[in-house]
């Protein structure tokens, strides 16, 4: 008799409890990234030279559809995400995105093109860089804030999760190439200081803004994209674009353990797969792919196109590639990467704290 009152008077306060409380906000995901997290946004953008809006993009998609992304299927966020049972956040520019929708989906702000620096990826003319992305936020607290109040606000904010991965184009769309002044203005060295000062302004201020479950993705052996394999007669891997990467990962992890701990409250992690990444383009077949040097949609030998396009043609098996075109992995290989990366990360599931959310349809990606 106690025991049923009590429990009784528990739920009653519990459901009280929900009422004070008023909102009950999901746990949703916050995204900032580049082409390799794209879902869409840079579709938006009129004057863009990046963008995943032709076939064959999207082939083994849900539709099938060209969506945005830059790769025949899902990307290593879309992978993690549904691992931790989160919600697929919608592209910021999408037109049916609401307060609404954002506090039942999070918000992907992430931009082909787009680095951790300003001038990053001009050559594409239009691309939401890191800090226009953060500004974009910002915007968005300001609409949640007044659908439900400061208070709940700042409380949904702080139980997101956030992602950050950013980093390839400072170096492939900015360093690397003459046209960017930074390539003459900063040695090696000199230039991953900038990245990281940058970077590290960057993430103090998400934790302002009530970022405190945030993880980084570091940088994979982009020395290896097939577009920086044509720039050798040999096409060998460009070793020195695979030591800057292996820098930046060095740099971006002491610089996030340093923040996590310095931050209050701030839970804020980092992960690369450069290791299993760079081991699958040396053995594919142990990881069962067949080819890890050349994209499976290509225009033959007038390499580097910029995209994969309508008259490219695509290779048999796209599970069997590492790559999907000149720049971006396969849905495959974002598998693997989205793998190496919850293992290292040790990924708790949020798949209490959420209603489990409809999985998006994904074809197998294979034609035979
Ligand atoms: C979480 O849920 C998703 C689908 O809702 C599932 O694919 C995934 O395996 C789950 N993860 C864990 C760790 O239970
Ligand atoms: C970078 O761009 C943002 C706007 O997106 C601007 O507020 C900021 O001052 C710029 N930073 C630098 C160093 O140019
Ligand atoms: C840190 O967490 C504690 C306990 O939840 C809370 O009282 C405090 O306000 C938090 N501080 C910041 C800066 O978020
Ligand atoms: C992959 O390569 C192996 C060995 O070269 C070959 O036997 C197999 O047919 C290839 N599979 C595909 C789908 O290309």
């Amino acid at each position: 008799m106690m025991n049923s009152m009590g429990t009784l008077l528990a739920i009653v306060v519990t459901l009280l409890g929900l009422a004070i409380d008023g909102y009950h906000c999901k746990v949703v995901q916050f995204i900032f990234g580049d082409s390799l997290s794209d879902v869409g946004n840079n579709n938006y953008l009129s004057k863009s030279l990046a963008k995943a809006n032709l076939p064959w993009y999207g082939i083994d998609f849900g539709t099938g559809l060209p969506n945005g992304r830059f790769s025949n299927g899902r990307t290593v966020a879309d992978i993690i995400g549904d691992q931790m049972g989160l919600p697929r956040p919608p592209a910021f520019l999408d037109q049916s995105l609401t307060e609404d929708v954002i506090l039942d989906n999070g918000v992907n702000y992430a931009s082909g093109g787009g680095g951790i620096l300003n001038e990053t990826g001009g050559l594409f003319i239009q691309r939401l860089s890191l800090y226009k992305q953060i500004e974009l936020f910002q915007g968005t607290q300001e609409l949640i804030k007044a659908r439900i109040g400061e208070a709940e606000a700042e409380k949904f904010f702080q139980n997101s999760r956030y992602v950050v991965a950013l980093g390839s184009n400072d170096f492939i769309n900015n360093y690397l190439m003459p046209i960017y002044s930074d390539s003459w203005t900063y040695t090696q060295q000199g230039f991953i200081t900038y990245i990281m000062e940058t970077l590290q302004a960057q993430l103090t201020l998400l934790h302002r803004l009530g970022a405190r479950k945030l993880m980084v993705f570091g940088l994979g052996p982009m020395g290896c994209i097939p577009l920086q394999r044509v720039l050798s007669t040999s096409g060998e891997c460009q070793e020195k674009t695979n030591k800057l990467a292996l820098s930046f990962n060095q740099a971006a992890s002491n610089l996030v353990n340093q923040l996590s701990s310095k931050l209050p409250n701030a839970s804020f992690q980092f992960g690369d797969a450069y290791d299993v990444v760079n081991d699958v383009i040396i053995n594919p077949y142990k990881y069962g792919f067949n080819n890890s040097d050349s994209p499976c949609c290509s225009f033959g030998k007038i390499r580097p196109a910029l995209t994969c396009i309508p008259a490219s043609t695509l290779c048999k098996d796209r599970s069997k590639y590492v790559f999907w075109d000149e720049y971006h992995p396969s849905d495959k290989a974002n598998e693997l990467i989205a793998n190496e990366l919850i293992r290292k990360l040790g990924f708790v599931s949020d798949n209490n704290t959420n209603a489990p959310s409809p999985a998006p349809a994904i074809a197998p990606s294979s034609v035979g």
